[in-house]
């Protein structure tokens, strides 16, 4: 073999750590507050989250010890995950850039989504909760947390925003399968619900509604707990196993990026993958170039910075985030797990301070579907419909670097596979 073109890890490289940014953050991160008006929110997230992520939210802690039992879990899931260099890709781009790209898609439920899934079931388990309750866009995280809690004994409900509900069959299937109990969102089995279902069954629903719907559910069980499966800080802190794994693995590469890409809906996949490189620069002194990868339909962090709820009904405190605002209407799209109103805050301050560029792609989805069919070519992996943001984005990078003759080194990471998603390529691509 000439160039080396894979480096994965041994089960003893599972991080024994999460990493954590917050107390590397250039300023203090803006916490979460109350509404002026109505019942404290504040005070509802004791019901709202598991006791051990509530606590890892606020955690001023460079490092949290991952629990033996979720190390475990990890390592049944298949972690460690490889990381490619895409010698193919290089080469039918004839580019001089380097293009590497982590394989989140080796996952039992096809995501990333499973690093969180598992944590949270483990301590809601630990803390005595028989079920779990959660809202799902492109459907990976509902089957993560389905997957997640079926492999740690609990029963879970998924409100699954409808107008992907309606397309990802075998997705539904794969959930009950694994026996979740799943309604497509907006549903008529919540208050909240029922109020938007009944003026119109047919409402295609967002991620902040079906955020609604899961807390709704939860608040009612005294036995259930909430889970997120993106935005929150503990969710982020979860995720940073994909980029403490990519990091000892471009050390073998003997390498390092110049360029880190994600696609980014709320943040999990991005943050998990790009804040331990982050941590380099903002205290090794590194320099890297992050480009979050997003739709015109919900560019969120091209919105506003300030306060806003984090679901349509405002059960949420109010985050310090880019938002597009909570109530918004967004067109829906194939990669709908892009379709959130807000950014993560972590992010969404590294935004506001200038480390993190944005792109965001036409909602057609024909160009990304059709620049990242060329990484399927070249490279045989199908991504999911929201990983083809990352493909696209590295592939016009690689491209900038054919013009210039750069020899940049460009890391992105494929969130998940489309093996379910096939009819949402089908469509866009006119197959
Ligand atoms: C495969 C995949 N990648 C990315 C995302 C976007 O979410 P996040 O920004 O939390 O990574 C989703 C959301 O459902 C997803 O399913």
């Amino acid at each position: 073999m000439s160039e080396r073109r894979q480096v994965n890890l041994g089960v003893d490289d599972i991080p024994h750590q999460w990493y954590n940014i917050i107390p590397d953050l250039p300023e203090p991160l803006p916490p979460p507050k109350d509404p002026e008006e109505g019942e404290s929110r504040l005070g509802n997230l004791p019901k709202m989250m598991i006791g051990e992520c509530l606590k890892q939210e606020m955690s001023a802690e460079n490092w949290i010890d991952i629990p033996d039992g979720i190390r475990e879990l990890y390592s049944q899931a298949g972690r460690p995950r490889p990381l490619f260099r895409a010698l193919n890709l290089e080469k039918r781009l004839d580019t001089p850039a380097k293009l590497y790209f982590k394989s989140e898609f080796f996952s039992p439920t096809g995501s990333h989504k499973v690093n969180t899934a598992l944590a949270q079931c483990w301590y809601a388990k630990q803390q005595g909760f028989e079920r779990v309750t959660t809202e799902t866009g492109a459907g990976q995280w509902g089957t993560a947390l389905s997957y997640a809690s079926a492999v740690t004994g609990l029963k879970c409900t998924v409100f699954w925003v409808r107008s992907v509900y309606n397309w990802k069959q075998d997705r539904l299937t794969f959930m009950e399968l694994l026996g979740a109990k799943v309604y497509a969102s907006p549903s008529p089995m919540t208050e909240f619900g029922k109020t938007l279902y009944d003026k119109n069954p047919e409402n295609v629903g967002s991620l902040g509604i079906a955020i609604s719907e899961g807390l709704e559910d939860s608040f009612k069980d005294p036995k259930a707990t909430y889970c997120l499966g993106s935005v929150l800080n503990h969710v982020l802190i979860h995720q940073s196993v994909i980029g403490l794994e990519t990091q000892k693995q471009f050390e073998i590469f003997d390498d390092y990026p110049d360029i880190v890409i994600s696609c980014l809906g709320g943040g999990s996949n991005f943050g998990g993958f790009a804040l331990p490189f982050v941590g380099d620069v903002l205290k090794k002194g590194k320099k890297i170039k992050f480009i979050a990868a997003q739709s015109q339909v919900a560019p969120n962090l091209q919105g506003e910075y300030r306060f806003d709820f984090a679901d349509y009904a405002e059960k949420t405190p109010l985050l310090k985030m880019y938002t597009l605002g909570h109530k918004i209407d967004m067109e829906p799209i194939k990669g709908d797990g892009l379709r959130y109103h807000g950014c993560s805050p972590i992010l969404s301050l590294l935004r506001n301070k200038g480390y993190i560029d944005t792109i965001a792609y036409p909602s057609d989805e024909k160009h990304v579907f059709e620049t990242s069919k060329i990484f399927m070519e070249a490279e045989g992996w199908l991504p999911a419909p929201e990983s083809a943001y990352s493909v696209c984005c590295a592939i016009e990078e690689a491209l900038k670097c054919k013009e210039s003759g750069e020899k940049k080194v460009i890391a992105f990471n494929v969130s998940g596979h489309g093996f379910l998603d096939i009819p949402g390529f089908r469509v866009v691509l006119g197959l």
